[in-house]
């Protein structure tokens, strides 16, 4: 069996795609659902759900386990030290709030700087600049390179003794280009800055390995990553969640309180604030098993064969510009343009009634649309359930645009 056809099968543990006769092509806003993932949910609440770690009874004991054995899996899944260092969230948006609040508010001070990639993703800009307002610290733009990506020497160019964190995504939502986080955790590191990752784009994508990269703090969403939507995750250096004060406050979150003290839990529940999510938990859990039965070797390669092949279609189609690289490799699944004098919105819509659905807009990153001088941009987002046949229908679709809208060719 090729690896085309071997990847084919897991295509039929999505249900929604066989509900819906459409190329969906915006995986890097959220993937779907295999019934695996499904399943784990639908188990939990049918046979293991109660208010986890609250109970004394044996009900509640399960659902413990279930939320406390997710988080030892994506502990193992991203090589985190130690389960205590993920704390489960609702979103990478969410976790990255978290550490802009709690470590941010604790930590910045007037003089201080912040620096923030002029590809971030507004979750990975606006806590920064909401704490910096807050704390009289200032937020600096690391440049990018045309390709999308933040070199060591781009970011040497703004790092000084002032900067104490460094704001960097993993992979662009926009540019689909990988940045080298480990080459960047070091130079943050030795001007004594943290560095906090956004990993929404990478982790459902490539194996990541937080102590390798060395980054100090790493964000990602579950329903990017086949989980249900709702659940996500906060890596975080045990030491530094040790130190940094709760986000949230209220219930569950707590060892002692009295009306004139109060001492907080340990990590990682010191951050998970009223009743968790443990239904998000075994879904994600499900979610990480199933993708690491399939192994990023071949997801990375199912990707980048579909990037390749719409990339070579795309340029071969008078009026197309690709944003970013023009090399397929340097994009992880996730192909940006613009066809001329056509809107984006105008461009989904065309493609939209063709059967194919794709994402039209700023991408939640209007700083750097503004860095790239455009408003809007389209995005076509690959995942391994995607086919060869549906990106030919995507070519075929962007290569009649020009001509419905009264341009010719
Ligand atoms: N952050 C998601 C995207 O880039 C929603 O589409």
């Amino acid at each position: 069996m090729d690896k085309q056809s071997d990847l084919r099968k897991y295509r039929e543990d999505f249900p929604l795609l066989a509900e819906w006769d459409l190329a969906y092509l915006d995986n890097a806003a959220t993937t779907q659902k295999p019934r695996q993932v499904l399943e784990a949910v639908r188990r939990y609440y049918e046979a293991e759900n109660a208010n986890p770690l609250r109970g004394v009874y044996e009900l509640s004991a399960v659902a413990t386990q279930v939320y406390e054995d997710a988080r030892a899996l994506t502990a193992e899944f991203i090589h985190a030290a130690q389960p205590e260092e993920i704390v489960f969230t609702r979103n990478a948006t969410e976790s990255l709030n978290l550490v802009a609040y709690s470590w941010g508010g604790a930590n910045l001070h007037p003089g201080d700087r912040v620096l923030v990639s002029v590809l971030e993703h507004h979750s990975n800009f606006l806590p920064w600049k909401a704490v910096a307002e807050r704390t009289g610290a200032e937020i600096v733009q690391i440049p990018c390179t045309p390709e999308g990506e933040i070199t060591e020497e781009l970011l040497r160019s703004v790092l000084t003794p002032q900067t104490k964190l460094v704001a960097v995504t993993q992979v662009s939502n926009v540019m689909g280009r990988k940045n080298d986080l480990k080459k960047l955790a070091k130079v943050a590191h030795e001007a004594g800055a943290l560095l906090m990752a956004d990993g929404a784009q990478s982790v459902p994508h490539m194996a990541v390995d937080v102590q390798d990269l060395g980054v100090d703090f790493l964000a990602f969403s579950g329903h990017k990553m086949l989980a249900p939507m709702g659940i996500g995750a906060l890596y975080g250096r045990k030491e530094l969640l040790d130190a940094m004060p709760p986000f949230l406050t209220g219930g569950e979150m707590i060892e002692i309180v009295h009306w004139d003290r109060v001492k907080y839990a340990q990590v990682p529940h010191k951050f998970e604030a009223g009743t968790v999510n443990a239904g998000g938990a075994a879904g994600l859990a499900a979610a990480i098993r199933y993708l690491q039965e399939i192994g990023f070797d071949r997801i990375e390669a199912q990707e980048q064969r579909l990037t390749c092949l719409a990339m070579e279609g795309l340029k071969q189609i008078p009026g197309i510009r690709i944003i970013g690289s023009a090399r397929p490799e340097d994009h992880m699944g996730i192909v940006t343009f613009m066809v001329e004098d056509v809107h984006p919105h105008d461009v989904a819509s065309i493609l939209d009634r063709d059967g194919i659905a794709i994402r039209a807009g700023h991408h939640c990153a209007q700083p750097l649309m503004d860095y790239l001088g455009v408003n809007s941009t389209c995005r076509a987002s690959f995942a391994f359930y995607n086919t060869e046949e549906e990106v030919e229908k995507f070519l075929a679709s962007v290569g009649k645009i020009r001509g419905l809208m009264g341009y010719g060719g």
